[in-house]
């Protein structure tokens, strides 16, 4: 029985939910239609660090349709030291300005929110430290970095190798704090029903979702239910349950109904969490044809008083270029602020960056073309660890990209090519990020009309997760397409791990492909009964056997930019990116994950930066007027490739995950190619125009 594969892995294939999502019929989290249902509406700290004094909610609950105000002194228990971030309503400590002190329940939108303009808070403040610097007395060195390598790394002797080099670089980059801000903001509907909790919410993990509320509500897993049908985007921040979910499903609880709240624009920068700010110091130490002997990075960055999060900033350099003798280093330092948390690439966007960066001040310092110096200086084996790589297509990819780029006929000295009134100059970088699979379960069953139902609690933030995973289990089942339908985003599915980390659809989708090969191999001697053949399989044992290797996917990015020499401003004519991430199951949704990342390190180099007023802790540019996120516009010509690259070792579907390694390194090729067309180097992003203004080269 068994029918030719017919192939859909590979093939371009638009969302299967996109008719859904631009009809409006797709819901979304506080979009589902509930009887009863009530509004929350959040109310943030206006005090740094101190503690809730005095809450007056009279004139609140004097608005009507306003049900009830909760707070530290009214709302219902939750279990202390599940998560410390989580802990909300129930003390009345304030941890950073912005944390959220009470929720207003109404029987509408409107009401909510003008009854927590009403709500009247005073505090005890005590003074506060909100501001990273390198000689801050608060740096501390953690036990780990995420998601648990060590702090400190060494290998050789790095002092006496950097004294001794011939070309030596020493640069410190800085990065702001940035900002996620996904079109759909945290949301959820909560429900309390005969004990069991049901939530609608906008995460990229239902499984995890459920795994903290279960224990912080007191309850057992199977009484809270989490449904993340469509999400629209993450990009980290919705990789764990943050304050919305916590808050809706405690005001439900209060009032005895169901209650959406959803956080406003202002309302993400802070309590949701952020891209640490970074200070990093990039020693490198090479020979005259730039060959790295020596390599150091420094990183610091911060953390909350409330939770450690300590981001894995240098942890790109271990393993990217070669260098016998190499030390990198973390440092922290507490702050009265939200937690950081992760945004696209945590750790190796920041980390590549500074590295990149630095690989092209050693090119200029060396004479040395900057991609031929990254050739010069690829790996064999993993400088860290010391394993093989089970593919590194790294100088592929820097070699292919320079032939698209047409980048051969560059002329390498900075500051001298005008059109008009512009400089022009080109960029590139290397970029890579790791390829990891983690256990994840799924279900199949086939019906006796010959069609499949497979299921898995994958959640599809927008990336187009749930169409890889439907054409990777139509070949798992060698059955055209359209006989498969695809169950993802909800905790009552198989568990699997949230969408983070580049390692969805390795994970799932090695799930759902092993599922359907299950089912396969039972319907080759069983009949499909009337109430369908169902199969469940887990890859626990499977993905924990992995063989030793380095995995990772490798990019290059090349850039040209133009720079108006009287005013400074950088505008980007073209991003090419060069991959090797393995197998591509779907171009269409491939493409857009990689230009996405692309752009948002455009983003990151040119325009994002989180600006801080020491004097309140607080953000001031907290929406989307005054923080300012690239837009399709901001480039003319984008590209992204890839190679073809078959890697038998990283999971069946052969993927190495596309989510991340799009934005890794894209920020350093715009620096890059602003320095080459002007020849001034900005270490500090954004690269800003009152940053180049004085420093441009005069006609
Ligand atoms: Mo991504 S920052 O690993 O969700």
């Amino acid at each position: 029985m068994s029918a030719p594969p017919v192939g859909a892995v590979g093939r371009e294939h638009p969302r299967l939910e996109g008719r859904d999502k631009v009809t409006g019929a797709a819901r979304y989290a506080v979009e589902y239609p509930v009887d009863d249902v009530t509004y929350g509406w959040a109310v943030p700290a206006a005090a740094t660090r101190g503690r809730v004094s005095r809450i007056d909610t009279a004139p609140a609950l004097a608005v009507p349709g306003v049900l009830d105000v909760l707070h530290h002194g009214n709302a219902p228990r939750l279990a202390p030291g599940v998560d410390d971030t989580l802990f909300l309503l129930q003390e009345p400590t304030v941890h950073y300005r912005g944390e959220f002190v009470a929720v207003v329940v109404a029987e509408t939108l409107e009401a909510a929110r003008e009854g927590a303009r009403l709500v009247r808070i005073d505090y005890d403040t005590e003074a506060h430290s909100t501001v990273l610097s390198a000689h801050h007395p608060g740096l501390y060195r953690p036990d780990k970095v995420n998601p648990g390598y060590p702090a400190d790394t060494a290998e050789g002797d790095f002092d006496a190798a950097f004294a001794a080099a011939e070309v030596q670089l020493d640069a410190t980059y800085r990065t702001p704090a940035y900002h996620n801000n996904p079109m759909e903001p945290h949301a959820t509907t909560a429900h309390w029903r005969d004990g069991r909790l049901l939530v609608h919410d906008s995460t990229q993990g239902a499984t995890p979702v459920q795994a903290t509320l279960a224990p912080l509500f007191g309850l057992p897993p199977e009484a809270v239910r989490v449904i993340a049908e469509h999400v629209g985007g993450g990009f980290g921040s919705k990789g764990a349950p943050k304050a919305p979910v916590v808050l809706a499903a405690l005001a439900a609880r209060q009032v005895g109904r169901p209650v959406r709240l959803a956080l406003t624009r202002q309302q993400l920068f802070g309590p949701i969490g952020y891209r640490t700010p970074t200070i990093q110091r990039v020693r490198l130490g090479a020979d005259a044809d730039g060959r790295i002997a020596a390599v150091c990075h420094d990183a610091i960055s911060q953390t909350s008083k409330v939770h450690e999060f300590a981001e894995q900033t240098a942890v790109y350099t271990r393993s990217m270029y070669a260098g016998r003798h190499r030390r990198t280093t973390h440092r922290l330092v507490r702050l009265d602020v939200p937690t950081p948390f992760w945004m696209r690439a945590p750790g190796e966007c920041p980390g590549a960056y500074a590295l990149e960066s630095a690989l092209d001040e050693l090119a200029t310092a060396c004479g040395v073309d900057p991609v031929e110096l990254r050739v010069r200086n690829d790996a064999t084996v993993d400088p860290d660890s010391g394993q093989p790589f089970s593919s590194r297509n790294l100088v592929a990819c820097l070699r292919e990209g320079a032939r698209r780029f047409d980048w051969a006929d560059r002329d390498p000295t900075p500051g001298v090519r005008r059109l008009g009134r512009w400089l022009i100059g080109t960029g590139v970088a290397g970029s890579s990020y790791p390829a990891r699979s983690r256990a994840a379960a799924a279900a199949a069953t086939a019906a006796p009309d010959g069609t499949f139902e497979v299921r898995v609690n994958a959640t599809d933030i927008g990336t187009g997760a749930r169409t890889a995973l439907w054409q990777l289990a139509a070949d798992a089942l060698a059955v055209p397409a359209d006989r498969v339908a695809i169950g993802v985003g909800d905790s009552d599915l198989p568990p699997a791990p949230v969408a983070g980390g580049s390692m969805g659809t390795a994970s799932w989708g090695w799930a759902v492909i092993r599922t359907c090969e299950q089912l396969r191999q039972r319907l080759r001697d069983t009949a499909v009964p009337a109430e369908g053949l169902t199969v469940e399989v887990s890859t626990a044992d499977e993905v924990r056997a992995q063989r030793p290797l380095a995995r990772y996917a490798y990019g290059a990015h090349f850039v040209q930019v133009r720079v108006d020499a009287d005013t400074g401003e950088v505008r980007v004519d073209r991003m090419l990116g060069m991959f090797a991430v393995g197998r591509v199951v779907n171009p269409t949704t491939a493409r857009s994950q990689l230009i996405g990342g692309m752009t948002m390190g455009l983003s990151m180099a040119l325009h994002e930066e989180g600006l801080l007023d020491e004097r309140y802790g607080d953000w001031v540019n907290h929406d989307l007027a005054t923080y300012h996120i690239s837009g399709c516009a901001d480039v003319e010509r984008i590209e992204a490739y890839w190679l073809p690259e078959e890697d038998p070792d990283l999971n069946p579907a052969g993927v190495k995950g596309i989510g991340e390694i799009g934005i890794v390194g894209s920020a350093a090729a715009v620096a890059n190619a602003v320095h080459h067309a002007t020849g001034v180097r900005v270490r500090d992003l954004p690269v800003r125009l009152d940053k180049l203004l004085d420093r441009l080269p005069a006609d």
